[in-house]
């Protein structure tokens, strides 16, 4: 890209450190978590929201923001852009897009981190500056994660998309125009990019086999206010009608469910007992079910879910699939409590190609684990889903030790933590800053529940 930054860039954008914290921590288990935590907004909505805030001719707030790399990398991302963004506290921020300007290519891939979000930039910069230049996407290893749903759609769009060694390279010359769009699969990231691209292209825009988690409900409830007009259908239509112009919006993010269902596996592996506070029961209904099934015991209150054990854990056989399913990035949390339940249980993993890795660092520490990379046929597998499936066999109780791991990825790590603090001895887990692309005030919430550990490198 041959623009010149903008002056109007921050020097904070330019200089944002990536994210500098502990990496490893001794950790000795065998001690029940206990207390309260209090879970922010959505990860998986907050970032969305800050891009759409692209869209907007004003400026726009959103609250309960999460204090997570991932946010800061977006954050990074729009400053580059000549965004203005300040951080009011307490989880507020400021989204002025009306400086906004092309970035440099050097910069933009300086800023993505190992984050998926830039590729839900394309739809709002495509619109205002009718070009985006976006890097080789980031994320968790959990699947070769592929773009190319949101490809397709934005050609749909009107959109000229150059591969670059290094990324992508979209035009709009004639501008965005209304799509009839079918995805393969209920994609969320796909309908968050023809959400936000949707909405001020020229005409109507249907979308067919659309994903509908809580997080993109939310997300159409943050559009709408800016002036968008998208009507929800049954069976997975979303209709978008588009407009000339948009406002900012003034938002409070939706709770973040995977970090509510994270701490409730914890309160069951460690025998524990957990307030969550924020947490609500409408959008984690499915997974109380399976909390319950398990032996857990929960009390709905106003202001969030208390999570504890209620007796003896019980084998489960679970399925991930879409919304209004059980989350793909709820059973890696959950199977750490599954190796304490007595009997065998089967977790079908059908969202993702590669998501039961992290399960070889439960072996290590003493779980009886099998991962069926192909899956499972005969009397366990319930359902057929799509072609893509794992399936991971948890026998239990077997008694966890200590042991030396590595995290690989954001759910899996959190797990792998979890379980050290449920295994006996004392564990080393390395690599623990990925967990703080999804888990604010993770070390001092672990300190609150009384865990035992120390920050050693
Ligand atoms: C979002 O990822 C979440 N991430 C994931 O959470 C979550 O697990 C996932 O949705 C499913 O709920 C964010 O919102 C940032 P998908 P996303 O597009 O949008 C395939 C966490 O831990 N696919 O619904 O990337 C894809 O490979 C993270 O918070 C294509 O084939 O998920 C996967 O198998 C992990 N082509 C399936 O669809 C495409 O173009 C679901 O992916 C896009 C996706």
């Amino acid at each position: 890209m041959n623009t010149l930054l903008s002056a109007s860039v921050s020097a904070a954008a330019l200089d944002r450190t990536t994210d500098v914290g502990p990496e490893v921590l001794a950790i000795r288990g065998g001690r029940p978590l206990t207390g309260r935590v209090d879970v922010k907004g959505a990860k998986n909505l907050a970032t969305k929201a800050m891009v759409a805030a692209l869209l907007g001719e004003t400026e726009s707030v959103l609250r309960d923001v999460p204090d997570i790399s991932d946010v800061h990398v977006v954050r990074s991302l729009l400053e580059v852009h000549g965004v203005g963004v300040d951080d009011d506290g307490d989880g507020v921020l400021r989204l002025d897009p009306r400086g906004a300007v092309s970035a440099h290519m050097e910069e933009i891939d300086t800023h993505a981190g190992a984050s998926r979000i830039p590729i839900l930039f394309c739809g709002p910069l495509l619109h205002l500056l009718g070009q985006a230049f976006i890097p080789d996407l980031g994320g968790c290893r959990i699947g070769d994660r592929p773009i190319n749903f949101h490809l397709d759609a934005l050609r749909k769009f009107g959109a000229v998309v150059e591969k670059l060694p290094s990324g992508i390279r979209l035009s709009a010359p004639g501008g965005l125009r209304g799509a009839d769009i079918e995805l393969p699969y209920p994609s969320v990231g796909a309908t968050e990019q023809v959400l936000l691209t949707a909405v001020r292209a020229r005409g109507t825009t249907e979308l067919r086999n659309a994903a509908i988690e809580p997080e993109i409900m939310d997300l159409i409830a943050v559009l709408q206010k800016m002036g968008a007009i998208i009507s929800y259908e049954p069976n997975r239509v979303i209709f978008i009608e588009g407009v000339d112009s948009l406002s900012g919006y003034d938002h409070r993010c939706i709770f973040d469910r995977n970090e509510a269902a994270s701490w409730a596996s914890a309160a069951l592996a460690t025998d524990g007992d957990i307030f969550v506070a924020g947490a609500k029961q409408q959008e984690m209904l499915t997974f109380l079910n399976v909390f319950r099934k398990v032996g857990g015991s929960f009390d709905i209150a106003e202001d969030g879910i208390r999570f504890r054990r209620g007796g003896a854990l019980k084998p489960v056989t679970v399925e991930t699939d879409v919304h209004p399913g059980f989350m793909t990035d709820w059973q890696q949390p959950l199977i750490v409590a599954l190796t304490q339940a007595q009997g065998t249980s089967v977790v079908h993993e059908t969202v993702y190609e590669n998501r039961l890795g992290f399960t070889d660092a439960l072996v290590q520490m003493g779980a009886d684990i099998v991962v069926h990379p192909h899956g499972l046929d005969g009397p366990y597998r319930r359902v057929g889903r799509r072609e893509l499936e794992q399936a991971a066999v948890v026998t239990g109780p077997t008694p966890l030790h200590g042991a030396d791991i590595v995290v690989p990825d954001l759910r899996g790590g959190y797990s792998h933590v979890i379980a050290a603090l449920t295994a006996d001895g004392e564990s080393i887990v390395r690599n623990i800053g990925i967990i703080r692309r999804g888990y604010a005030q993770f070390l001092d919430k672990l300190t609150a529940l009384g865990a035992d550990f120390d920050v050693i490198g």
